[in-house]
């Protein structure tokens, strides 16, 4: 049997393996975090401080309820939120069982914290060539304007509804975003598609993005033809959430051709028109369906759990 609080912790080890960053700069950041605990006056913010974050480096995947509760058979789904928590209590009145539930999307303190992530962006875009005074410009900004973005949501509401359900309850969001970013670099290096045509139909081999065509969702080009060359590409699939429109211009002029991403907003596709970056839209539910399916084959792998797909996760195999 395992607890919630063991398959975060998991996630978390097994993330780190396939992080963009190098274990040192993980190492580093989680040392930091120690030190400035450790120098923290007594008082509230000591008192409250989530102790999680000196061992787990990703703010956006947290255990937000019931930690110590053992898991046999687990409901995932892309967004858990307030009605699909009262689903899985609804489910469970008719006899499904289900002992946990695990949202890709963070929620709770994970969601308040999202921002933090972000800075891992500071690396991805250095490793497609950007300078690092100019990432780390780019990221600071819209780490402070995501900061203030998330800070008047209403983060308890689903926390307390599991509390009232008495559902372990959890988010785990970058976790698995490393993993389908990292997946689909060796996928699309090894594949080596020519023009955005071949990178469309080696997008398609991948089960999650075929399901996707059942939604007409599937991988689509948001800018540039599909006679167009990829030539190099930068990978848009995990670090919290998108950047400023200001990183494409870094980006072209340090050699990127073509972005493969599981979403990008209309100002930033009007901005890759500019600066002439062919952006393929991958798909958004489906990439995250990725992710969680990679992590989840290694969890099933190690412990003895059962999972529930719900809330727009498909689950794929790969075992
Ligand atoms: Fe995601
Ligand atoms: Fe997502």
């Amino acid at each position: 049997m395992v607890t919630l609080k063991e398959l975060h912790k998991f996630a978390v080890e097994e993330a780190v393996k396939v992080d963009p960053r190098d274990d040192e700069t993980i190492d580093k950041l989680l040392d930091r975090r120690k030190e400035k605990y450790e120098d923290m006056d007594e008082g509230p913010e000591k008192k409250r401080f989530d102790k999680d974050r000196l061992d787990n480096p990703y703010d956006d995947t947290k255990v937000l309820y019931g930690g110590d509760r053992e898991i046999s058979k687990v409901a995932v789904g892309v967004d858990v939120e307030t009605q699909d928590l009262v689903l899985i209590d609804r489910l469970n009145e008719r006899g499904s069982g289900i002992s946990g539930a695990i949202s890709h999307h963070p929620e709770g303190r994970g969601l308040a914290n999202l921002h933090e992530v972000m800075k891992m962006q500071v690396d991805t875009l250095e490793q497609v060539g950007v300078s690092i005074s100019q990432a780390e410009a780019i990221v600071r900004g819209r780490v402070d304007e995501v900061r203030r973005g998330v800070h008047s949501g209403n983060h308890p509401r689903s926390v307390r509804t599991a509390e009232l359900l008495d559902l372990p309850y959890a988010c785990f969001h970058t976790v698995a975003d490393n993993h389908v970013n990292n997946y689909l670099e060796s996928y699309v290096e090894e594949k080596d598609p020519e023009r955005i045509s071949d990178l469309l139909e080696v997008l398609l081999e991948i089960p999650e993005y075929e399901w996707a065509l059942e939604y007409d969702l599937g991988p689509t080009i948001f800018n540039g033809d599909k006679k167009n060359r990829v030539g190099k590409v930068a990978y848009d699939m995990t670090g919290g959430t998108e950047l400023s429109k200001k990183r494409l211009e870094k980006m072209a002029q340090s050699g990127v051709n073509t972005i493969i991403a599981m979403h990008m907003s209309k100002d930033q596709v009007k901005e890759a028109g500019k600066q002439n970056i062919n952006v393929v839209a991958a798909g958004h539910i489906s990439s995250d369906s990725i992710g969680l399916n990679l992590l989840l084959d290694k969890m099933v792998s190690e412990f003895d759990i059962d999972v529930v797909e719900l809330s727009g996760f498909k689950r794929v195999s790969r075992l």
